[in-house]
Order: C-alpha cells, then sequence, then structure tokens
C-alpha cells in the first residue's frame, strides 16, 4: 500500500461510520522508493512485505527484480504486516521453522516458505537464497519473534470474531454472490479486480483484486475455500468483520470459483497425497471424489473416506 492516507480516505468513505479500522504505525513511515540499494535490515524487510508491488512488483523498473508476478503486497493477506496477532499473523512464523511442509515434500526453512508465497501468493518466482531482499524479510520476520516474546497477554489476543467454523453442507455459490454484491463488492470491485491507488498500476492497490489476472494463483493457500472463509471471517469486510460461518464460506467458494492464474507442475504438490489437505483445489487426490467437492465440500465424508484403512 503506498498511500496510506489515500486509503484511510476512501476506506471512511465508502465503509462510512461503521468503519474501526485504524492504521497502526507499521503502515505510517513512507515508502521508500523502489529503486533504494536494498540493505540487509528488519526495517526494510518490513517495507518489502508492506509494499512488495513496489519493491517485488510493477513498481520495480529493473525486471531482473521483479520477483512477484502479481501487485499484490504481503501485507494484503498479512496484515499490518504481519505485526496483528490472530490470522496469517507472522508473529510466530520463524520460531516454526525449518518445518516439514506436505505440500513441498521436504524440510523446509522460512526462506523455503516465503518462496512459496512467492510464487503462489505472489504469482511470481523464487528469490534467490543470498538474495538481499529475501534475507532482510527472513530478518524482519525473525524480529516479529522477539517482538512476540517481549508483547504482554493482552497485546498477543487477537481482536477478531470467532473462529470459522465450518457448515457441513456444500457452499452455495449463489448466496456467496449474494455476499460478494452486498458486503465486497464497494472495495473490491464488481469483477473482483480492486481498486488502484492510480492510473499507473506501478503504484499497486487501495483495494487488491481477489481474482483474475493480477490475483493469487490456484496453488495459493488462499485458494483453498477452507483457509479463505477463515481469513474472511476474521478479517473481512476490512475493519467490520460480521460475516456468519455461512456467509464467509460461501462467499470464499464464489471468490475462489472465479478465474485466477494458473500454476505450473501442480501435480508435483504433495507427493504424499494422503497429506494433501481436503480443500486443495487442484487434483490429484488419494481418494475418488470429484474436483467439485474438493473445492466446494462437504468435507465430512471425504474425512470419513481418508480415515478407512
Ligand atoms: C493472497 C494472500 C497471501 C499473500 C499475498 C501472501 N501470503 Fe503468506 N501466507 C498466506 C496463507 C494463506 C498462508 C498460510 C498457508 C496455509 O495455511 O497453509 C501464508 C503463510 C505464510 C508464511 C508462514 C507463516 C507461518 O506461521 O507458518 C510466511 C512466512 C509468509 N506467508 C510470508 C509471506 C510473504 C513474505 C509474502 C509476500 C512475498 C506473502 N506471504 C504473501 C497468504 C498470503
Ligand atoms: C472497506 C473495504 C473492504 C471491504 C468492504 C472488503 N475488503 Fe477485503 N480487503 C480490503 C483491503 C484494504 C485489503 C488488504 C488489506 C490491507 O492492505 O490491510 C483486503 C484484503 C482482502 C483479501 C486478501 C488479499 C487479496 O486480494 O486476495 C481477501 C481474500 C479479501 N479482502 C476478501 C474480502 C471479502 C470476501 C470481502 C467481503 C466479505 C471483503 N474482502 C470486503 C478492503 C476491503
Amino acid at each position: 500500500m503506498n498511500n496510506t492516507a489515500l486509503l484511510v480516505s476512501v476506506v471512511t468513505l465508502v465503509a462510512g461510520s461503521a468503519l474501526t479500522w485504524t492504521v497502526l504505525s507499521s503502515q505510517q513511515s513512507a515508502a521508500l522508493p523502489a529503486s533504494v540499494e536494498p540493505q540487509i535490515t528488519a526495517e526494510y524487510g518490513q517495507q518489502l512485505i508492506r509494499d512488495t508491488s513496489l519493491h517485488l512488483g510493477a513498481g520495480q523498473s529493473d525486471p531482473a527484480k521483479r520477483y512477484a508476478g502479481n501487485n499484490l503486497d504481503c501485507s494484503s493477506c498479512h496484515l499490518e504486516s504481519g505485526q496483528k496477532p490472530g490470522n496469517l499473523s507472522l508473529l510466530q512464523a520463524a520460531s516454526k521453522y525449518p518445518t516439514f511442509s506436505g505440500r513441498d515434500g521436504i524440510v523446509g526453512d522460512l526462506t523455503d516458505r516465503i518462496n512459496g508465497c512467492m510464487q503462489r501468493s505472489m504469482a511470481g518466482r523464487r528469490m534467490e537464497r543470498d538474495n538481499p531482499q529475501m534475507q532482510a524479510m527472513v530478518l524482519y520476520i525473525e524480529q516479529l519473534g522477539r517482538q512476540y516474546e517481549a508483547m504482554g497477554e493482552s497485546l498477543r489476543t487477537a481482536s477478531e470474531p470467532p473462529a470459522f467454523v465450518e457448515p457441513d453442507r456444500a457452499a452455495d455459490l449463489e448466496h456467496g454472490a449474494a455476499v460478494y454484491v452486498e458486503r465486497c463488492q464497494i472495495c473490491h470491485g464488481v469483477n473482483g479486480e480492486g481498486l488502484k491507488a492510480t492510473a499507473d498500476i506501478a503504484d499497486g492497490y487501495l483495494f487488491p483484486p481477489l481474482w483474475g489476472q493480477d490475483s493469487y494463483n490456484i496453488g495459493a493457500g488462499m485458494a483453498r475455500v477452507l483457509t479463505a472463509a477463515r481469513f474472511i471471517k476474521a478479517r473481512m469486510p476490512l475493519g467490520n468483520a460480521v460475516l456468519s460461518d455461512d456467509e464467509a464460506f460461501d462467499v470464499a467458494a464464489y471468490m475462489n470459483a472465479q478465474e485466477r492464474p494458473a500454476m505450473e507442475n501442480l501435480a508435483n504438490d504433495y507427493p504424499d497425497r494422503t497429506l494433501k489437505p481436503v480443500d486443495s483445489p487442484y487434483p490429484p487426490y488419494a481418494d475418488p471424489f470429484p474436483v467439485e467437492q474438493h473445492r466446494l465440500g462437504p468435507y465430512s465424508p471425504i474425512r470419513a473416506y481418508n480415515k478407512k484403512p
């Protein structure tokens, strides 16, 4: 997000007095121009995570340094540069790695995990391990871990609605479309295209796209309906997260039923297919249920089948 002041006024304009969203200090410092030589500091790492499209997307004039394939920011999903406790927070990320990834079938470190989001959520390409920008992001996420250690219990507690509880039924796309029109369209656009900050895509988005060619790809975590529903229930509409479980589930399915960038070699994901999440939207699967049911549910029959000897 390159223009916080403009964002705030637009958010206030569209959402009116119901909006309680406030911009934290983490978002207030001015964006570094993309031309500045990368320095391996946590502060620069935060800039990259907050203003990703400026530094690693369309705002980056050197194509060799443009790793992102879309113009989302990491902070489009990891709110407040990952500093916000709760859904998709990065406060505790560093402590989880290295760890085994079922998707990759190997033990990966934090660099690998960031590259997972780079290739999927950002529809881009891997950054080299010794890339200074990658190292700065790692440093920043490690610093968040130390920050979390020092935080009191009240600061660690997420201010978000009760966690999403999955309805035991298939998602209803028609209802999802109605929720979208009523609750999301005002910011994310009639065609899920988002709202650009200016006519120049190099300036990024005020409201990021939810589908279409500048969105996350089909291999991304957000392309899974349960992951998306958890995020939406916790965070959306931004500043006013009031959806029921049914609304969050249906609108997540509707969003993910739209077109988005493809990803190559998805069949190589989850070399052990029994580790594939039930809501992974692309085949092959370890069970005989159709793709449609993996995309929309109901999931209890799939889970019951997978528990068979
Ligand atoms: C479209 C939304 C989206 C965007 C954009 C995005 N991510 Fe993620 N990220 C996710 C989701 C969803 C997960 C969790 C995936 C899962 O549940 O398997 C995740 C997980 C992670 C994790 C692991 C967190 C943990 O606690 O294990 C890290 C680190 C991370 N992302 C960093 C980044 C970085 C850095 C960027 C930008 C280069 C980025 N992400 C962009 C959605 C996103
Ligand atoms: C008031 C404006 C507003 C409304 C209404 C709103 N959003 Fe968002 N949404 C945002 C902003 C802004 C972000 C990026 C977060 C940030 O930059 O802090 C975002 C991020 C997202 C993301 C992750 C990033 C991406 O582009 O994939 C998803 C998914 C999402 N919103 C879904 C929804 C859904 C579904 C609804 C309706 C239930 C909704 N939003 C309603 C403003 C809004």
